[in-house]
């Protein structure tokens, strides 16, 4: 098994998973550890082929189950170029959504079930999951409004889906959450993101130490 620590961020959007990983980054950094920040594709040229393939607008007749696959097939290459290789030297891995957005989003929110999506990506990742997920639980209309107020990035096409989907994903993710108690951590992330960084910063240093 690999030397290093994998660690995914999960939340609707707006929860402050950017914000918390940056500052989780520096903090390991000034801890002398080799941290590796991704995100799926993750600059994995096949893995993003894979994704162009799912968003391309041409793609209209895409059967859901294909998409589920090919969201399976792109996270795989990912994880078998990017985050291995690292693990295996020994690296930090914080990845921004992984595997948990698959069940919460297509399993669960999109309703092809959150154990058919699990399944595939059980095979996807060979049971290589993240050694903790910090799952960032926050109302959705907030997060929304925040980002709408920092104005770094214009509303996308998932963020505009009412508000009954971003509820939907909120509960899955409960769901979610209470399926791997052991590996999942949900946090409040409605409070102030100084807390929520010493929090996070506790969570991850208990963590390597336990290794
Ligand atoms: N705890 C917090 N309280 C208030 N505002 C916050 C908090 N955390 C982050 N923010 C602000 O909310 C906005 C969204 O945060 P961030 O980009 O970290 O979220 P995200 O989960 O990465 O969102 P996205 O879905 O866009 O990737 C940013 O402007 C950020 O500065
Ligand atoms: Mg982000």
């Amino acid at each position: 098994m690999a030397g290093g620590t994998f660690i995914t961020f999960e939340g609707g959007d707006g929860s402050g998973k950017t914000t918390l990983i940056r500052s989780l980054m520096d903090r390991l950094e000034r801890n002398g550890r080799e941290v590796v920040v991704t995100r799926e594709p993750g600059g994995s040229p096949i893995a993003e082929a894979i994704r162009e393939v799912i968003l391309h607008v041409d793609n209209t007749a895409m059967d859901p189950l294909t998409e589920a696959l090919l969201y399976a097939a792109s996270r795989r290459q990912h994880l078998a170029e990017k985050v291995l290789p690292a693990l295996a030297r020994g690296a930090v891995v914080v990845c921004d959504r992984f595997v948990d957005s698959s069940l919460v989003y297509q399993g669960y929110a999109r309703g092809l079930g959150i154990d058919s999506v699990w399944e595939i990506n059980r095979f996807a990742t060979e049971g290589r999951m993240p050694d903790l997920t910090l799952y960032l639980d926050l109302d959705p209309q907030i997060g929304l409004s925040r980002i709408e107020a920092s104005g770094r990035r214009q509303p996308d096409r998932l963020d505009l889906e009412g508000l009954d989907f971003h509820t939907r994903v909120r509960e899955g993710y409960r769901q979610v959450a209470a399926m791997f108690p052991e590996r999942i951590v949900m946090l409040d992330a409605s409070g102030d993101p100084g807390p929520l960084k010493e929090q996070v910063w506790k969570l991850v240093s208990a963590r390597l130490e336990s290794r």
